[in-house]
């Protein structure tokens, strides 16, 4: 999601000068950015934020931190752990160490609504108790909770962003909506979790980045703004709108054992963003998911550049648990 937002960035502001720092993990694919490689605006520095001399680096003399650099996948995080403590909370620690050293005019952690825990009924607040339920989750609370014990304690001007679920062109195709489009554009069947009755608020890409860039301009230091749409479904309805975006038929969909954990719903309240900053989303999810399949269908290279390494293994692995 970090390629969304340097794009948004390039667009947006002609005298923009960004480094991005990109550890280039599974996730990572320099091909997201390669129409930008050369916009003398725009470097590249290849490092992990649980590196912590390279980030004290990177750091020194920029006005502006933001971190995307994240672990984010639930279910790997269910597979694995460990990656999930190095990258979200070490590397959060590091990040806060650097901009408190060099003094950073402002950081923005970019979060999720996941801290939070299922939501029942009702909506989370950026006041409501963290109740992590997943490894995932339980390490960007931890995040999370540094930042704010950071801005508290040594006055470091960070403000933490919880969001619902992204999508959009450049997400690696392991999430519900990349995963399900590339399943159903090649002629394969797409797992549904247990009965598809999860719900999920969901928010486009550049909806998203312009949150970020409103917050990180506007948003005051120490505080907390989620970033939501008030789209909230079920994981089958969503399933259905790709099925008839790519025309396919519902013999598509294969319901598989649930998740572990899975959260039931989450719903987040946006009302400070929308009412303090005064932002709105404007892409809604039908224009949005379309414009998302038709990225996919036209990048069929960059999605087989993602499936390289480590992703059949993985796949392997986690169908193997489910079905
Ligand atoms: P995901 O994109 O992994 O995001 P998150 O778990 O962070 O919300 O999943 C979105 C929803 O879709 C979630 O309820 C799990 C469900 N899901 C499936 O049913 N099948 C799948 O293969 C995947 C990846 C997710």
């Amino acid at each position: 999601m970090g390629s969304n937002m340097i794009h948004y960035l390039l667009r947006t502001y002609p005298d923009v000068e960004i480094l991005n720092f990109d550890g280039l993990t599974y996730a990572g694919n320099l091909e997201s950015l390669a129409d930008v490689a050369d916009d003398p605006r725009y470097t590249f520095v290849k490092g992990n934020i649980a590196d912590a001399e390279a980030v004290d680096k990177v750091v020194e003399g920029v006005d502006l931190v933001i971190n995307y650099a994240a672990e984010t996948h639930v279910d790997r995080s269910i597979l694995e752990p460990k990656a999930f403590i190095d990258t979200n909370v070490y590397g959060v620690y590091n990040l806060l160490e650097a901009v408190r050293k060099h003094k950073t005019p402002r950081f923005v952690q970019v979060s999720t609504d996941e801290v939070f825990g299922a939501v029942m009924e009702g909506e989370s607040d950026e006041g409501s108790k963290f109740e992590p339920r997943s490894p995932y989750s339980a390490s960007k609370a931890a995040g999370d909770h540094l930042c704010q014990a950071y801005a508290i304690t040594y006055g470091v001007p960070v403000i933490v962003t919880h969001s619902c679920n992204f999508y959009g062109p450049y997400q690696f195709p392991e999430k519900l909506i990349p995963l399900f489009t590339m399943n159903l554009l090649e002629g394969k069947k797409v797992p549904v979790y247990g009965d598809g009755m999860q719900v999920r608020e969901w928010i486009f890409t550049e909806d998203h980045c312009r949150a970020i860039d409103l917050i990180a301009h506007k948003g005051n230091p120490g505080e907390v703004y989620n970033i939501g749409t008030g789209y909230r479904v079920p994981n089958i309805e969503v399933t259905k709108k790709m099925i008839e975006l790519t025309g396919r038929g519902e013999e598509a969909i294969e319901y598989v054992a649930d998740r572990p954990g899975h959260d039931r719903r989450y719903a987040i309240n946006s009302n400070k963003l929308r009412n303090e900053l005064g932002w709105e989303p404007r892409v809604s999810f039908e224009e949005g998911l379309a414009q998302t399949v038709a990225w996919y269908k036209q990048n069929q290279a960059w999605v087989d550049r993602c499936r390289t390494g480590a992703y059949k293994e993985y796949y392997e692995k986690q169908y193997k648990n489910r079905v």
